[in-house]
């Protein structure tokens, strides 16, 4: 594409051609055509930027044209032009995909052109767009095959920590349990890493059921309570018995509240100071919250936000991969819910969670 928009003039009569193309040439590269069949013959060869497009013609109409103009893809702007004060065939051609119309003859020979480089401008945005969304695809194909590769990897992964285990519960030297510790221990962080990454590119899940979410924080809490009580962590429900049934993921939402309690966990572990995680829940008209709140170190106000990006880690290498939170946010997002960070000197570190209220269907 040139620096100049390039315009396709099409009119039926040579006047009202030949004095559109005198007011355009010199900004833009500028063509004509004669005819309706023309014009259709010409934008099949070649990419134009804008086509100026005559409603009335004796071949075919101004409307079929555009037609079967914006039927092509990529498909050119297009304006028209109409003779007589023809609005409603206008506003039908605005509705067929024209961006803006003029009436001729042009009063005016800059809004003319003004309106024909919004067309350029249309066109270069629009084909912005074409690329980025060819590059999102390319991204998402990338996606798929690193969770191929992933789904390859875990069952290799589960045989040497499977065989190093083994190895480990026999007889053998101090210095050769050490290294099989090891090779357990970085098996382990390579599972780790692919739960993570597969469980980033996995396709949205739409099994959804009427649940209870008090229900599901029990039940997460059991299965996180001995690992929580292990490092002393006290544990403090408040949750309201009258919080409605919604609509929601069973799993998805468990997923999001091991993600949080797992970083409240590791938070808190080190500590000195007492170690309590809270978990609340209540219910307004529209949502049901859910407040998971940890003592420990505060997240600085600026991070407030980038902790939910995806591979923001401050663990060590090889601690965290840094998808928790985003993977609890794509989930919380897909059910139309909204979740954000808080940390206040006295309060510690709090995660909210909205969650409209749904109901069953
Ligand atoms: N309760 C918390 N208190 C303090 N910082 C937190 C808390 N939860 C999250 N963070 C901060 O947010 C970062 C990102 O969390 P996220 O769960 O996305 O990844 P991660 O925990 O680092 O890695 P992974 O979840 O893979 O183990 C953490 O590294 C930490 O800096
Ligand atoms: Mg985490």
């Amino acid at each position: 594409m040139g620096t100049k928009g390039s315009v396709l003039i099409v009119d039926d009569e040579l006047g009202a051609r030949e004095s559109m193309r005198m007011i355009l040439k010199g900004k833009f590269d500028v063509s004509t055509a004669e005819s309706g069949m023309k014009a259709i013959e010409l934008v099949k060869e070649k990419q134009y930027d804008v086509v100026v497009l005559d409603i009335r013609m004796p071949d075919i109409s101004g409307i079929e044209v555009l037609e079967k103009i914006k039927q092509m893809d990529p498909s050119p702007e297009v304006m028209m032009v109409t003779a007589y004060a023809a609005l409603d065939t206008a506003k039908n051609a605005m509705r067929l995909g024209a961006y803006d119309y003029i009436e001729k003859p042009f009063k005016n020979f800059d809004e003319f052109r003004e309106i024909v480089s919004k067309g350029v401008e249309r066109k270069l945005k629009a084909s912005k767009t074409h690329q980025l969304v060819a590059q999102l695809e390319k991204l998402s194909t990338i996606g798929q095959m690193a969770s191929e590769i992933m789904h390859e990897l875990a069952a290799p992964i589960t045989g040497v920590i499977g065989y190093s285990e083994f190895l480990l519960s026999q007889e053998c030297d101090d210095i050769i349990k050490d290294s099989l510790k090891k090779i357990n221990a970085e098996a382990e962080r390579c599972q780790k890493i692919i739960k993570n990454i597969l469980s980033f590119a996995r396709k949205p899940d739409d099994g959804k059921n009427y649940v209870n979410i008090n229900d599901i924080i029990i039940k997460t809490i059991d299965l996180k309570e001995h690992h929580l009580k292990l490092d002393n962590i006290k544990i403090v429900l408040d949750l309201n018995q009258n919080v409605p049934k919604t609509m929601a993921n069973y799993n998805e939402i468990q997923q999001v509240l091991v993600n949080i309690i797992n970083n409240a966990h590791y938070a808190m572990k080190s500590q000195k100071t007492e170690k309590v995680l809270s978990i609340k829940t209540w219910f307004d008209f529209e949502n049901i919250y859910i407040s998971l709140a940890n003592t420990g170190p505060l997240i600085p106000q600026d991070k407030l936000e980038i902790i939910f990006e995806p591979y923001y880690t401050t663990k060590k290498t090889g601690n965290g991969t840094g998808l928790g939170l985003s993977i609890s946010k794509r989930i919380i997002n897909e059910h139309d819910g909204r979740i954000y960070a808080e940390s206040k000197e006295g309060e510690g570190v709090k995660f909210i969670i909205e969650l409209p209220i749904f109901n069953e269907i």
